[in-house]
């Protein structure tokens, strides 16, 4: 049996507020620590042959968090976007991001711009998902399809954040929920998912490497036989 390497794998980054919990830490920490583990990631995905990453990092309901903890949250992407920039460029790094992004700060929007069209040039694609929901993702991508007059599954999927990408082979979730929380719900039609307790701060390259493994064992039928 042929085995077959997964090309692009999203990853739902849960558990920050958890793994500060367990060690009486504020959930700020939490978060900083999951934003060590992405930069760890980012560093790490070189060997594994993939050809997109997608990341969740902000969901358009994650807006309800308090003020203090979205104000976190935001902080940590502009400082984020500053540090790893140069890195991302370096590493030839293509920036992509998902979701209503537009609608998020002026200023994080200016700096998104500026890192999308500095990292336009690369080659491996790294997928963030900011202020991203599925439901708004693909009622925009409708209403697209229908000011150009063709409402069909293929008109939509054309217009969905992510039409650039190749297909979604394998989604990931930490920390130990089983749910989706309104990500990529049209493209995980047929990707394989996978469930993990790792807390999102103590995920490592190997915890994916090991979900490649896992994956390239699968056997996808998409219905047929
Ligand atoms: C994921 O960790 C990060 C974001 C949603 C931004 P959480 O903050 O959801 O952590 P838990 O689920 O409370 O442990
Ligand atoms: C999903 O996690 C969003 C991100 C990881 C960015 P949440 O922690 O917000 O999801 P729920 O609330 O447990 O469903
Ligand atoms: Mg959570």
């Amino acid at each position: 049996m042929g085995e077959v390497r997964a090309k692009h794998v999203a990853i739902i980054m849960d558990g920050n507020g958890r793994w500060a919990k367990k060690r009486g830490l504020p959930r700020s920490i939490g978060h900083q620590r999951g934003v060590e583990a992405v930069r760890r990631l980012v560093r790490g995905l070189e060997p594994m042959g993939l050809e997109c990453l997608t990341l969740y990092a902000f969901s358009s309901e994650n807006w309800k968090r308090s003020e203090d903890e979205v104000g976190d949250l935001m902080n940590l992407m502009r400082k984020f976007i500053k540090s790893d920039l140069p890195d991302f460029v370096a590493n030839d790094v293509k920036l992509h991001i998902i979701g209503d992004w537009q609608a998020l700060a002026p200023d994080i929007v200016e700096m998104l711009e500026d890192a999308l069209a500095q990292t336009a040039g690369g080659s491996k694609r790294l997928a963030v998902a900011l202020n991203y929901g599925a439901h708004d993702e693909i009622a925009r991508a409708a209403a697209k399809a229908a000011e150009a007059g063709e409402v069909t599954a293929q008109a939509i999927e054309a217009r969905l954040d992510t039409a650039d990408l190749p297909p979604l082979d394998l989604l990931i979730r930490t920390s130990g929920e089983i749910r989706l929380s309104n990500f990529l719900l049209w493209q995980a039609a047929y990707a394989e998912m996978l469930f993990i307790d790792t807390l999102w701060p103590d995920f490592t390259p190997e915890h994916l490497s090991q979900a490649l493994d896992d994956f390239a064992r699968r056997e996808r039928r998409y219905g047929g036989r």
